[in-house]
């Protein structure tokens, strides 16, 4: 089982990012590999201006390909998602998200835009043909404290067991999503098919 977790946020201080690392731990306890990618080591040419071609852009595009799900995590920026990842995401091919499962991970300033993923990132997941977007975490900035020397990031009980809830969820669907068929292997079982009355 792959999962691709995708940081969207621009500071490397991130509290969404402190939720995506939490998820990918609980997913590597279980036996599931996660590959991560933080839209901020992206090069910003790449994104700007939409470079399809890019190694790296490419390399991300293929690892997209093989995932069984996705994690995207971001800031609340502007009562929406943030630009950046948007620009990540544009370079992603139509149908890129077919048949993958995704959970989407968003902290803000305040609970006043706690929809944001609902009425801006998932119609753009849907457009990618997402198969089941799960209903993701929102956590307000007083519920993530980040790591301070030895001491780890530190969340709220309410959202640990509410991201834990989560995670279980998504990797249920995981573990029954049925793996699409390979192309012209349709075509060939419709060809060869014995049909009876
Ligand atoms: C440019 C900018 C715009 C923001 N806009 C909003 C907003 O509209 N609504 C909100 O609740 N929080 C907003 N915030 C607060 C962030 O969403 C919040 O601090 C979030 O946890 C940051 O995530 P990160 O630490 O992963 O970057 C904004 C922060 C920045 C820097």
């Amino acid at each position: 089982m792959l999962v691709v977790s995708i940081g969207g946020s621009p500071s490397t201080r991130s509290r969404s990012g402190v939720l995506l690392e939490r998820s990918r731990q609980w997913l590597q306890n279980r036996g599931v590999e996660v590959v991560t990618f933080q839209v901020r080591d992206f090069a910003a040419e790449d994104l700007l201006h939409a470079r399809f071609d890019s190694p790296q852009v490419q390399h991300f595009q293929q690892l997209v390909a093989q995932a069984d799900g996705l994690i995207v995590a971001t800031p609340v920026y502007k009562a929406s998602f943030a630009g950046a990842l948007k620009t990540l995401l544009d370079l992603l091919p139509e149908r890129a998200l077919a048949h993958k499962i995704v959970l989407p991970i968003a902290t803000g300033g305040s609970i006043a835009h706690m929809l944001a993923v609902d009425y801006a990132l998932k119609p753009v997941l849907s457009a990618l043909k997402a198969q089941e977007t799960l209903q993701g975490i929102f956590a307000d900035d007083s519920q993530v404290t980040y790591a301070e020397g030895s001491r780890p990031a530190q969340l709220l009980p309410v959202l640990e067991e509410r991201l834990h809830d989560s995670l279980e969820t998504f990797h249920a669907a995981l573990a029954r999503r049925p793996s699409p068929v390979a192309p012209g292997l349709l075509n060939e079982r419709l060809i060869s098919a014995r049909w009876s009355i």
